[in-house]
């Protein structure tokens, strides 16, 4: 069992299908740059605690700087004999510094510690580019929110035409979850940037090293209280795959209503060239496949959280194996969204709004029902007498396949003597819009507002 982590116990090495099932090189070799930068902190921890003499730190830190550069360019990588990248790394630092030294960096520290500081430094930085990724799509709705500022939409509930609304509000409204799920990442990290390093197998490290100064040197906040807790808790990991799939599903809302949009039926938008895909026997097709893809991998996110969670559910304290089936759920979330958020980012970017369709379809379905009820309780009517002379309004229009605002004054009377002929007045998709001014609401001066104080706060970021 030359060459393993924990031969000195066993006269036999393990069986070929038990190093198959232990093997873990194959994923947790992302982990290698964090897991050398720690051990070069682990080193000056050591050399602090009078473990190694400053001759034996700066080899260890040549050493390790070489290893850092052959893993990068990819002169060294895990081999057949290797079960874990901590094991593969170590067995490459023995190859550059001798077994003597290279043997004195395991002191004080465990995988159990060691793979739980890697897998937070690991998964803080990629919040951050998925941070990133998604205030890119972020903006493209801002773009578009500016660049049709005056464009009105059926706005539906139900996928039932309901009141129009200005598509600049609708815009901001899948821009909004998005700002959050940015914010969650930022929350999500305070609780990731704690250092488990220090905590050894379980119990904490009898050496002198000191787990406050480690943490300073990686980064993190703060060290751990409890080494048992630090070793064994992966909700970190749970709580960030939560936000990845929060996003994943955002993503894919957006995506749905673009997918409808996009065709013949809604005709709201046009799909640019570059972010669509053709049919190979069907040559009128233009295909909405960044959209499906969000919406396709949306599940494989909540999958990889709801595994995860089922990992974890019925596990003691402290470490168990279990938890190598930590990282490829987490891993693949990261993955999935760095291929789909520079997608959704160039689809939305240069979606093509038919403005004059969407204006045609904004009444359709009278949709301006509402706007009569709300006209007549201004004129003093009981809401529940309105709704029923609006609904009435509704019933003859329908019978008479018109829309509101063609009814004719002795029709409008007949439904109500409350129905004055100045009831018209409010019988506008934009008059409509522009009544609902209350803050949050689509008049246009209340999206303005929504706009510029989402593009302050995304560039506060
Ligand atoms: N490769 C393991 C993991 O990803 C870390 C090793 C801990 N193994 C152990 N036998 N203590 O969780």
């Amino acid at each position: 069992n030359e060459g393993s982590l924990w031969g000195g116990r066993f006269a036999d090495g393990p069986a070929a299908a038990m190093a198959a099932l232990s093997k873990s090189t194959h994923f947790d070799w992302a982990l290698a740059p964090f897991d050398i930068e720690a051990s070069m902190a682990h080193s000056r921890v050591l050399f602090r605690a009078g473990l190694l003499t400053d001759e034996e730190l700066e080899a260890m830190l040549v050493g390790l700087s070489k290893l850092a550069t052959d893993v990068a360019d990819g002169s060294f990588g895990p081999a057949e004999s290797d079960e874990d990248v901590h094991g593969a790394l170590e067995r490459g630092l023995i190859e550059r510094v001798g077994p003597e030294l290279g043997g004195r960096l395991r002191a004080g520290r465990s995988r159990n510690d060691q793979v739980a500081t890697l897998f937070r430094m690991w998964l803080r930085a990629a919040m951050r580019r998925v941070a990133i990724g998604v205030l890119d799509v972020v903006d493209a709705l801002i773009a578009q929110a500016r660049a049709y500022p005056d464009t009105v939409m059926p706005g539906k509930t139900h996928l039932q035409a309901a009141q129009p609304v200005l598509l600049a509000h609708q815009l901001l409204a899948h821009a909004h979850p998005l700002v959050r799920d940015v914010d969650r990442l930022a929350d999500a990290d305070r609780r990731t940037a704690v250092s488990p390093y220090g905590s050894g197998a379980l119990a904490g490290s009898s050496l002198g090293l000191d787990p406050a100064s480690i943490a300073a040197d990686l980064g993190f906040d703060r060290p751990a209280e409890n080494s048992i807790d630090a070793t064994a808790a992966r909700d970190f990991a749970a709580e960030g795959a939560f936000v990845l799939a929060m996003i994943g599903v955002d993503l894919s809302r957006l995506s749905e209503e673009i997918i409808l949009w996009s065709t013949p039926e809604f005709g709201y938008v046009t799909l640019a060239d570059a972010w669509s895909t053709g049919s190979s026997i069907m040559p009128q097709k233009k295909n909405p496949d960044v959209a499906e893809l969000t919406r396709g991998k949306s599940g494989r996110l909540i999958g990889n959280l709801t595994g995860l969670l089922a990992t974890l559910k019925a596990q003691p304290l402290a470490y168990n194996r279990d938890l190598q089936e930590d990282k490829e759920p987490v891993f693949d979330s990261v993955a999935q969204l760095e291929l789909l958020l520079p997608a959704v980012a160039g689809m939305v970017g240069t979606l093509e709004f038919h403005s004059d369709r969407m204006a045609d379809l904004a009444p359709a379905g009278f949709t301006l029902a509402t706007d009569i009820a709300e006209w007549l309780v201004r004129q003093g009517v009981p809401f529940r007498v309105a709704h029923e002379v609006a609904g009435a309004s509704v019933r003859a229009a329908e019978e008479r396949g018109v829309g509101l605002a063609d009814l004719d004054d002795q029709t409008l009377a007949s439904i109500s003597p409350d129905l004055r002929s100045e009831v018209r007045d409010v019988l506008t998709v934009r008059g409509s819009i522009e009544s609902r001014d209350a803050h949050g609401g689509t008049a246009s001066v209340q999206v303005a507002r929504q706009l510029s104080e989402l593009t302050e706060q995304v560039r506060r970021r």
